[in-house]
């Protein structure tokens, strides 16, 4: 979801005004995508790197999350949506984690659309997790440490499972990089690079993404 800060400063407000225009944004995205039947839908609100921005920002981000989910977690839940978190649970503040485990809980069986927030998420913490995490457990049941990982047993413990593999990546802003987001997930994904500023996005953003989607020839490395 990048370009927040970069439509706030081009209309002379605060950074934080934009990503609150970027919540607004989530809102039409998830009418949208329930409408075109798309299934899961992953928003990258918050890298691992993000830590490194001023205080008070990533302070408003948080505060907007928490925001985000008490005043719409009725109408979310009453549509069908399941809210799922993807990142390291470490350094997230506690106001937060109470929502977004509030939410989880209380959306868990919901099958319309899942929404998953990644947040005070990173690819590379991620993967070294999920090894982590594949390798204690193998320790605790007893199994053979040395065996060789299968891409099935590592997927388990990746903070997104279980999402399936990355369709579309849609990246705003007119950025072209990864930002070390989804990398596991993307390995075949299509990629649509727009020019639109996050808070920008829209209907007409979403279906002119899908629409390149629907051109591409996906091969998967075979013929
Ligand atoms: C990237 O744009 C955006 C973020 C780091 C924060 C995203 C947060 C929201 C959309 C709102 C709050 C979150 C939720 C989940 C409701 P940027 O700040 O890097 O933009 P810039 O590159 O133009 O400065």
């Amino acid at each position: 979801m990048d370009g927040n800060g970069r439509w706030a400063t081009s209309k002379g407000l605060k950074r934080t005004e934009g990503h609150r225009e970027g919540a607004k944004a989530i809102d039409r995205l998830m009418d949208d995508a329930i409408e075109f039947g798309l299934k899961n839908i992953s928003l990258y609100a918050f890298s691992t790197e993000n830590w490194k921005r001023p205080v008070l920002e990533v302070k408003a981000i948080f505060d907007l999350l928490i925001e985000f989910i008490n005043e719409r977690l009725d109408n979310i839940h009453s549509k069908g949506i399941c809210i799922q978190h993807s990142g390291s649970r470490k350094r997230i503040p506690s106001s937060a984690l109470k929502s977004i485990d509030a939410a989880v809980a209380k959306t868990k069986k919901n099958k319309i659309l899942t929404i998953n927030f990644c947040l005070n998420y990173g690819s590379k913490d991620e993967i070294l997790h999920a090894f982590n995490e594949a390798m204690k457990e193998r320790k605790i049941n007893r199994k053979d440490l040395s065996a060789p990982m299968k891409e099935r047993e590592f997927e388990k413990y990746l903070y997104t499972y279980p999402l399936p593999a990355v369709d579309l990546l849609i990246r705003t802003a007119g950025e072209q990089r990864i930002s070390n987001f989804l990398l596991w997930q993307i390995a075949y994904s299509e990629i649509f690079f727009t020019n639109t500023l996050w808070p920008d996005f829209n209907r007409d953003s979403l279906v002119d993404a899908l629409k390149s989607y629907e051109h591409r020839v996906r091969k998967f490395g075979g013929l």
